[in-house]
């Protein structure tokens, strides 16, 4: 297998700038490539909320890592299968006989779903040849074979996928059997959280979003706040410490105070909904936020949570679904609209997925003209490794930067080739020093006029 020719830790300061990833690792097909087997198909991987399989049979269908993954059957799409006792279990989603496709859209219409899902009677059957399966995975009915056929069921369960829950959300790992446990991958994180009834919280609406940007873009644009200045005009002035120093003094682990009277990321910095029961005093009014490696990224104001779900799809584009999570008392109420958070939301996020194309496009024309394949970033300045940090990249060199001034090289105007004062001769003054040179060359030397002239 390919290795990672990546040193993401040169650090040349202290708490100052750290060289990012080389650029192959935001570009190269074949580093994404590796990225899918040794972190998607490795590591625990958010797929989505468990509130989306409420009943036995339940199923959502998910395409870990992008409709590419598929092209090359190894069967990465999979099924999460509530089972009849409450569990939830995940299969790939291919028959152990000729390997079709068990969940497919009987309905050409359904494949507008972003998130296909659907409901097994009791057991999943093939489509093609009508094996049956136990939503456990077991095969159960093989139709007109049995073990005089050489039909082994106890060796022909579906392939299992890992399924586990944090906080209402499901997460996959496509290599259960090596699968360190969830909770060691998930860390501190739900420490820092608690407080928060993430379980219970219900998804009031969902936008995706296609972003052309590696994940990394993404996630590295969402672990930094030195851009909010710049790029986020609306959320500092709900926030208006994500812009001072550059967001250098945040402490997440506190959480981000708003600005005087406000208390969460609407355009107002207010809100009719109650803040979630169980927050402390400092919670009520702050904002927090968790990057939950891989992929899912979670962004905590007192009464709503906007939870990014990553879906990397190649080495230069990454589907975002963004699910707003509400108390579900505060969803009952006639009165509710969650249009103020998801409305504001929308906007922070357009300006981030348009920043992080921005990125991507600048690292893939550094690519092309040969210029630099490393750029800076800060390092982090909170106090714990998986938290947010504040990072940036910086520029270009001098050499490509010298690159970027002439492109395009403007087209010379016949009437203005005056040379600029101190610049290189203009072409017309060239042509007329080459001239007089020659002329000068043709004309017999002179006598000399004085010793010194010898
Ligand atoms: S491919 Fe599934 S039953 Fe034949
Ligand atoms: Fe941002």
């Amino acid at each position: 297998m390919e290795t990672l020719n990546v040193r993401p830790n040169d650090e040349i300061a202290p708490s100052g700038l750290r060289r990012t990833l080389p650029s192959s690792a935001y570009l190269d097909p074949a580093v994404f490539a590796t990225e899918r087997e040794r972190i998607f198909f490795r590591e625990w991987f958010c797929v989505g909320r468990a509130e989306a399989l409420p009943a036995a049979g339940d199923f959502v269908r998910v395409e870990v890592v992008g409709e590419r993954v598929l092209v090359v059957r190894t069967g990465e799409r999979v099924l999460v299968v509530r089972t009849k006792d409450g569990e939830l279990r995940g299969h790939y989603d291919v028959c152990r006989h000729r390997g079709s496709r068990l969940a497919i859209d009987a309905d050409p219409r359904a494949a507008l779903e972003a998130v296909p899902s659907g409901r097994f009677r009791g057991s999943i059957v093939c489509p093609y040849h009508a094996w049956t399966y136990a939503l456990t995975g077991e095969l159960r009915a093989a139709p007109f074979l049995d073990e005089r056929d050489g039909l082994r069921r106890a060796e022909l369960s579906l392939h299992r996928v890992g399924v586990r829950t944090w906080g209402g959300f499901v997460f996959v790992n496509l290599t259960p059997d090596r699968a360190v446990p969830l909770a060691e991958q998930l860390g501190d994180a739900p420490a820092r959280v608690r407080s928060y009834p993430l379980e219970d919280l219900r998804t009031a609406r969902r936008i995706s979003y296609e972003v052309a940007a590696n994940w990394k873009v993404v996630v590295e644009n969402y672990n930094e706040c030195y851009h909010c200045g710049p790029v986020h005009p609306e959320l500092c002035e709900v926030v208006p410490a994500f812009k001072r120093k550059g967001g250098k003094d945040l402490d997440w682990d506190a959480g981000v105070p708003h600005q005087e009277g406000a208390t969460t990321f609407t355009f107002t910095g207010t809100t009719e909904r109650a803040p979630f029961p169980g927050l402390s005093e400092e919670e009520r009014i702050r904002h927090k936020g968790e990057l939950v490696y891989p992929n899912l990224m979670i962004s905590l104001s007192p009464d709503h949570v906007a939870a990014f779900r990553l879906w990397p799809l190649d080495a230069g584009h990454t589907r975002i679904d963004c699910d707003f999570l509400f108390d579900p008392r505060e969803m009952a109420r006639p009165s509710f609209d969650p249009g103020d958070a998801v409305g504001f939301w929308d906007l922070v996020n357009r300006q981030d997925w348009r920043i992080c194309e921005a990125v991507q496009d600048g690292w893939a024309r550094a690519r092309s003209t040969s210029a630099t394949t490393r750029r800076w970033r800060t390092s982090r300045s909170t106090s714990d490794d998986t938290s947010r940090s504040v990072s940036a990249t910086r520029g270009i060199t001098p050499r490509a930067r010298a690159r970027a001034r002439r492109w395009p090289r403007p087209r010379p105007d016949p009437g203005r080739l005056r040379a600029p004062p101190g610049g290189p001769p203009a072409p017309r003054t060239r042509l007329r020093r080459r001239r007089a040179s020659r002329r000068r060359s043709r004309r017999p030397p002179r006598p000399p006029r004085s010793p010194r002239d010898a």
